[in-house]
């Protein structure tokens, strides 16, 4: 899945609009973890250093077409210029004259941030006049936001469809790799899934048990095949009715010779709290009144045993109630087990949230093969669907001496 690069466009000197995925978690103004934000800097700098007039664009949040105060970019350009050590602006609007004039008074080198595409409804609408006001402020498009490209919006989509558009370096790796997830994994191919809900997941854990060697289940999720096993989960998190959908899983991956691995003992806490009283014991003896917060040390144990020989492993989700430090022990447990795979010449590619943030916070990143930036947009592409913002940018041209035809 090449698509045309960065690497093509030559931006001396010409507007470039950039759409990047900003949509980073904020706390009091602050930008808290600002991944994405340096994600995007490669294509950024690259655009910077040729003398383009950058115009960046990014949604944050969902303020469903309406001002939100707590919803501007202007922490996020705040970050970016510390980073790249260039004031980039953010303008007060996506649209209006002043930001038509800031746009033109760009020089070469130079950077603005428009404000949140979504405090428009026509973004996420697709709006075709939308999309061609976005188009009007530039010469050439580049995609590097991954993470939104399962949405067909203006920025993401439509204005690809009136611009020259190039996929970014992040874009471009986001797709080298989690599309080598799809096509052609290197075996044994484990899945590791996590995460609340079952009904987020089924599509990616039905594509997975036609693809991987071993997958392994864990996190609130996990309740609903106990569930489907006849085991009781107490007060846990739970969907019963996806226990039908749990078991076609089970059964698929059966068929198929897929190692499946369920939680065998689980840490069960009386609270969802921090300092409740919690213990560890077997799957099946969840007593009525408590919560499965985290999966057990002899759960653990198994999957490492199972993971041992993996050459690929896709992680995404947490295995517990990640976010109270007492319960995130398991997947933080997960984390050094995968750094320590990678460093053994695994391929280890890690997505979502609270899986990332296992990784990043004991300062294991830079082991992992690939951290996706993308939650949602990179479990479709696991799903094996096409992503809208990956699709309309055209294919790259075959490199010379591959066209079709015969010699
Ligand atoms: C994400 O954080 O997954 C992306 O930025 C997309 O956001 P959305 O789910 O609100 O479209």
């Amino acid at each position: 899945m090449d698509k045309r690069s960065i690497r093509e466009l030559d931006a001396s000197g010409k507007r470039v609009l950039v759409r990047v995925d900003f949509n980073v978690p904020l706390k009091d103004g602050q930008v808290t973890d600002d991944t994405r934000i340096r994600a995007a800097i490669p294509t950024i700098r690259h655009l910077l250093d040729q003398d383009a007039r950058v115009i960046l664009a990014s949604h944050l949040g969902r303020p469903d077409g309406k001002v939100q105060d707590g919803l501007r970019l202007r922490p996020a350009a705040e970050r970016l210029s510390a980073l790249l050590r260039l004031n980039v602006p953010c303008t007060g609007d996506a649209l209006g004259i002043g930001t038509e004039d800031a746009v033109r008074r760009l020089r070469p080198g130079e950077a603005l941030l428009l404000e949140n595409l979504r405090f428009h409804p026509e973004e996420e609408k697709n709006d075709p006049a939308f999309a061609k006001a976005l188009a009007s402020y530039a010469d050439a498009y580049v995609n590097d936001a991954f993470g939104t490209a399962h949405r067909a919006h203006a920025s993401t989509y439509g204005v690809a469809t009136l611009l020259p558009a190039y996929a970014g370096f992040l874009m471009e790796r986001e797709i080298r790799y989690l599309s080598q997830l799809v096509e052609d994994p290197a075996r044994p191919y484990a899945a590791i899934i996590g995460g609340a809900k079952v009904s987020d997941k089924i599509k990616v854990l039905e594509n997975l048990t036609k693809k991987v060697d071993l997958l392994i289940v864990g996190g609130g999720m996990a309740n609903t095949f106990l569930l489907a096993q006849g085991k009781s989960v107490g007060k846990s998190l739970a969907e019963p009715d996806r226990v039908e959908d749990a078991r076609r899983i089970i059964a698929a991956a059966g068929e198929r010779g897929v190692r499946l691995i369920l939680p065998t003992d689980v840490v069960i806490a009386k609270e969802v709290t921090q300092g409740a009283e919690y213990k560890t014991i077997p799957a099946e003896k969840v007593p009525a009144s408590w919560h499965i917060v985290d999966v057990g040390r002899q759960s653990l144990a198994t999957m490492e045993a199972a993971l041992a020989d993996a050459r690929t492993v896709f992680w995404n989700g947490p295995f517990g109630v990640f976010e109270m430090p007492a319960f995130g022990a398991g997947t933080r447990h997960m984390a050094r087990f995968l750094a320590g795979l990678a460093d053994a010449g695994a391929t280890i590619v890690v997505g979502g949230g609270d899986s990332v943030a296992a990784v990043t916070q004991q300062g294991l990143a830079a082991k992992m093969t690939h951290i996706s930036t993308g939650g949602g947009a990179s479990l479709e592409l696991i799903e094996g669907r096409t992503l809208p913002g990956i699709d309309i940018i055209p294919d790259a041209a075959p490199a010379a001496g591959t066209a079709g035809g015969a010699a």
